[in-house]
């Protein structure tokens, strides 16, 4: 095996496909609003916090509010992406995530989960994964939003491993860049020219497989 002892999994658009329901949940909040919200728009609220997606959100369709107002519409956009979750199960499961969770605890790496939803520890529960996983972060844990590595640096610490020795997995630019800042190496997950900066591109976890860890 190589120097990778840990693995910290983002979340959404790494373990299971909820990346397009908050897409959707923000464009309707937009629409809302009066504005339209495209796709690409999207890349750019891809693993910050809510709050801070609002704020992008906002000087997109250049709309000025105070906290109150934005707090409302905060919780507004997470009742919609709530009502897109409702029925959410293993099915969502995105492919080959389960089997590589398995197999890397069966090869005796620590596993963490760094995401910055809030909403995480309730879709892992209905994906039927809390189990998989020794440690998890979530939104609900962390103060400062990817690119900030406090997620996945918490992640290590918990795990009882140097961040050197961790490898994260992550769908968005945000979350390589929080991986680089936190000294560890990183695998995107998606799209090459979004995610270059990665050790290694894939296009999902069906594509990894254990020996493409000692050559990070
Ligand atoms: C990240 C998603 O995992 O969690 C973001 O990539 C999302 O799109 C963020 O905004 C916060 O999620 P939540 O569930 O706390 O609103
Ligand atoms: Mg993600």
């Amino acid at each position: 095996m190589s120097r990778i002892s840990a693995c910290i999994f983002d979340l959404d658009g790494v373990i299971v496909d909820t990346a397009k329901y908050h897409y959707i949940a923000w464009k309707k909040l937009a629409n809302d609003l009066g504005f339209d919200f495209s796709e690409q728009e999207n890349e750019q609220l891809k693993g910050i916090s809510r709050m801070a997606s609002l704020d992008i959100l906002l000087k997109i369709g250049k709309i000025k509010l105070s906290d109150q107002e934005k707090e409302i519409l905060a919780t507004q956009k997470n009742d919609y992406y709530l009502s897109f979750i409702k029925e959410i199960g293993p099915e969502e499961i995105l492919p080959g995530a389960k089997d590589f969770l398995i197999a890397a605890k069966s090869e005796g790496l620590k596993i963490a989960l760094g995401s910055a939803s809030k909403n995480a520890m309730l879709i892992l529960q209905r994906l039927e994964l809390v189990d998989c996983f020794d440690v998890i972060i979530d939104g609900t844990k962390v103060f400062k939003a990817k690119p900030d590595p406090e997620v996945f640096l918490r992640g290590a610490q918990e795990l009882g491993v140097n961040p050197d020795n961790c490898v994260v997995f992550e769908d968005a630019e945000s979350g390589v860049e929080a991986a680089i800042k936190g000294g560890m190496k990183v695998i995107g997950i998606g799209d090459s020219k979004i995610l270059h900066k990665s050790n290694l591109v894939v296009s999902g976890l069906h594509e990894m497989a254990l020996s493409k860890l000692q050559a990070l």
